[in-house]
């Protein structure tokens, strides 16, 4: 490594670290690889862009908003200002579906809340399978567009439908033929302070959700419970305190043996990875 990349290094990283961003050391990499393929010589314009890079990540901006993508399940996708940057957190759903349902190219799969893709086309690619990735957004719906055609989703029978949650009858015509159902739907209660990562700098439909947080979980359970057959198997991401509610909401809407999940290997300084699982009755 040149001196002049090892000086450029040290002054991004105290500045990451006085804008108190959480991984610093991680953050630095990622945008000294997208900037500096060469580590010996420096041009002019790239030490520019790292320098703005960091700016703005000192800005609080999200690193996926600024490198333009986001790697999930072993895939990277594109992702941008204005849509949910895909979270270490949420493959504790992607391995949970791998590791103990038995699906194939017939099973059908739905996610809803899909944002950029990134549970429901990992699951799709990874496992072969059809699913059917929801939003509502017309730029989450642009980025999944994106992701769905660079990842040849096509080939296993997966598509992208925009569709509100809170609305059933737009499911109506699926009831009861769907096999798993997946959501990591907006559940941070409206007025609560967050990292400026997420407060400031995402949409706020994708974090926050009315009635003290709960409003789409509930639309989450609604719709998996018309969705899936009898058996069927229904995984929701949500936060550590709301796990009681949960398995309370899934109860009440014809889910039996629900069980929350806590993973330590997808939880991170920015929280706990957090399931609830149930089954159709
Ligand atoms: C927390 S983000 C999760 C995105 C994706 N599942 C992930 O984990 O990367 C929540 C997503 O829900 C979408 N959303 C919010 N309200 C919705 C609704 N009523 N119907 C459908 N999607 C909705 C937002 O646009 C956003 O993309």
């Amino acid at each position: 490594m040149s001196t002049e990349l090892e000086q450029e290094r040290a002054c991004a990283l105290a500045a990451l670290l006085k804008a108190g961003v959480w991984d610093a050391e991680g953050d630095l990499q990622a945008l000294v690889e997208q900037n500096f393929p060469s580590t010996e010589v420096l041009s002019d314009r790239a030490v520019k862009t790292f320098r703005q890079d960091v700016s703005e990540r000192c800005l609080r901006i999200p690193l996926g908003h600024i490198l333009g993508y986001a790697d999930f399940a072993g895939i990277r996708f594109v992702v941008g200002s204005g849509v949910f940057v895909p979270r270490r957190q949420s493959m504790a759903i992607v391995q949970w579906v791998e590791k103990k349902l038995n699906l194939d190219r017939t099973s059908k799969v739905y996610d809803l809340c899909a944002g950029v893709g990134a549970i429901g086309l990992s699951i799709s690619s990874r496992l072969g399978v059809g699913v059917v990735c929801v939003d509502k957004d017309p730029t989450a719906l642009a980025y999944l567009q994106r992701n769905f055609y660079r990842l040849g989703a096509s080939k296993y029978g997966a598509i992208y439908k925009s569709a509100d949650i809170m609305n059933l009858a737009e499911f109506q015509a699926a009831a009861g033929t769907v096999d798993v159902v997946v959501s990591n739907p907006p559940y941070v209660p409206e007025g609560t302070t967050l990292e400026p990562e997420w407060s400031e700098n995402h949409p706020p439909g994708s974090i926050f959700a009315p009635d003290e947080g709960k409003g789409l979980i509930e639309a989450s359970a609604s719709v998996a419970s018309l969705l899936l057959k009898p058996g069927g198997t229904f995984l929701l991401e949500h936060s550590e305190v709301q796990s009681f509610q949960v398995s309370m909401i899934l109860d009440g809407a014809g889910f039996n043996t629900v069980r929350t999940l806590l993973s330590e290997e997808f939880s991170d300084a920015t929280g706990p990875s957090v399931i609830t699982v149930g089954v159709r009755a």
